[in-house]
């Protein structure tokens, strides 16, 4: 072997460091999603019922943080974790597949789950974009009752919209609860999984009660404003 081939191999292995460092990214990718983003996402649907008790509250439970460095710093707290588990998400998308040796069901949720990731992405940017950013830093003010239930009354696309992300979202925590507990060795044996399966169906249930009960609030809310001009 030459020595200019030799040094090519060498230069290309894997240390000892570098496998350490990979699998602490990856760690904190999967650890992320819980905290803060899954307990944060919780609160955040929870919050949303005080659509049913009107703006000022609807406003004082979501959008009102103190002062701009406590909307700055809860900011950054979510989407930092969020970005880290979206790339973290993508490059597993890249490398795993569905393996039929584990029954249809599991295939199934997997399958669903890596669909619901794909709809969060779309999900996410919008509401992130249209919730957050644009009036937040173009028009330099936060979200509005008003706005956002007039929208998620009289514009279906919206209503629809929402009703799908929530989906997305509840699916997506719930049976991330699952592997996120089997990943970290909460759940090893057969019949731990089999139970933790059977919680994962009950936290979807609940999360999606939460997310649509909000919505529904929002929605309801929304017929005493006029339609908003597009
Ligand atoms: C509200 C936002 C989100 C929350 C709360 C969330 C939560 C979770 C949780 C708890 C897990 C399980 C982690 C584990 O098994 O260790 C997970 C897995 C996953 N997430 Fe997310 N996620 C969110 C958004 C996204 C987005 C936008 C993507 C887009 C790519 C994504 C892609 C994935 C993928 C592909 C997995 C499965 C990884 C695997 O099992 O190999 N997630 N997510």
């Amino acid at each position: 072997m030459s020595t200019a081939t030799a040094t090519a191999e060498v230069t290309t292995k894997t240390t000892p460091h570098d496998a350490a460092r990979g699998f602490l990214l990856s760690r904190l990718g999967s650890l992320f999603s819980i905290l803060p983003l899954g307990v944060w996402t919780l609160f955040h649907l929870w919050n949303n019922l005080a659509s049913y008790s009107g703006p000022r509250v609807w406003q004082q439970e979501v959008t009102d943080h103190g002062s701009d460095a406590s909307t700055l710093l809860v900011s950054l707290l979510v989407l930092i974790p969020l970005f880290w588990h979206m790339i973290w998400g993508i490059m597993r998308m890249g490398r795993s597949h569905p393996e039929l040796r584990i029954g249809w069901f599991s295939n199934v949720r997997y399958i669903v789950q890596r669909l619901s990731a794909l709809g969060l992405l779309g999900f996410l940017g919008a509401h992130l974009y249209l919730a957050w950013f644009s009036p937040r830093f173009i028009e330099h003010r936060a979200e509005s009752f008003r706005d956002i239930a007039a929208h998620m009354h009289h514009h279906l696309p919206t209503t629809i919209v929402y009703a799908l992300g929530i989906l997305a979202v509840a699916y997506h925590l719930a049976n991330g609860l699952w592997s996120f507990a089997m990943g970290w060795g909460l759940t090893v044996s057969r019949a731990s999984q089999n139970w933790m399966q059977t919680v994962m169906l009950i936290l979807f249930v609940v999360f999606l009660v939460i997310g649509w009960g909000a919505e529904y609030g929002l929605y309801s809310a929304g017929a005493s404003f006029p339609a908003p001009i597009e």
